[in-house]
């Protein structure tokens, strides 16, 4: 079985991702680099994690004019990432392009497009938040219109917290890799993520691929904490 298992890098340096990614490399089936240890390490810290031989997801939402965003989408191909975010809300122009660029950048270096995945609604954001955005207030409703527009706009896969994956599914063609970060073991310690489900429960409901960050690295023992997650998945 593919190992849906993606760790999140979420640390500030270099060295703490090798060694992190070192650790549990044998437990997983990806690593996400984000902003934080983009902006701290720089691209090389790509490099570096695909040459241990592991897929990298490059979380970096973009969300620009469709050309700066094409263009963001080509550097991230050359950087040979296999997974990578744009913004829905940047629009379907923004979308194609990037689609259309991660293609044809693939295509020119003889290699697999990478998965552009689109972020709808931050989970952050309530309902308050969208209306003072210009946004219709409920959030299930905005993220729905948002990942059919993803669709319409040619993207294979989407980011989505585990509560949204059962009303995706029934709207989505069943193509559409999802996306999920949030989940949560509950052998953890509390933390800000408040709306979780477990992994399995996550692959249940529809789930492609598990964003997992702090109950893999912030473990005791972080490959342990991997193997037994991947366990549970049955
Ligand atoms: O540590 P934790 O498992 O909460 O990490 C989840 C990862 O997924 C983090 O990198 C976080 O930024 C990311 N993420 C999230 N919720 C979203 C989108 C991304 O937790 N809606």
């Amino acid at each position: 079985m593919r190992n849906p298992i993606i760790v999140a890098l979420d640390v500030p340096s270099a060295e703490q991702a090798l060694k992190l990614a070192e650790q549990v490399a044998p437990a997983v089936g990806a690593f996400k680099i984000g902003k934080e240890l983009f902006v701290a390490a720089g691209p090389d810290i790509v490099k570096r994690v695909r040459a241990t031989g592991a897929a990298v997801f490059l979380d970096l939402k973009f969300h620009d004019i469709p050309n700066t965003v094409a263009k963001a989408v080509a550097s991230a191909v050359r950087l040979d990432v296999q997974m990578l975010t744009i913004h829905t809300s940047g629009g379907s122009a923004m979308m194609r392009a990037a689609e259309k660029s991660a293609q044809d950048t693939a295509q020119a270096l003889g290699r697999p497009a990478p998965l552009v995945l689109g972020v709808t609604v931050l989970t952050s954001m309530d309902g308050g938040a969208l209306t003072e955005i210009g946004c219709e207030a409920n959030v299930g409703h905005q993220v729905e219109r948002l990942a059919s527009l993803a669709v319409n706009s040619g993207l294979r896969g989407l980011v989505c917290s585990p509560l949204e994956i059962a009303a995706l599914r029934k709207i989505l063609p069943a193509s559409m890799q999802l996306v999920t970060p949030g989940v949560r073991t509950g052998a953890e310690k509390a933390d800000d993520q408040k709306r979780t489900l477990t992994p399995r429960e996550a692959m249940a409901a529809g789930s492609s691929w598990l964003v997992i960050g702090r109950p893999i690295y912030a473990a005791e023992n972080p490959r342990a904490a991997a193997e037994s997650i991947l366990q549970s998945l049955g």
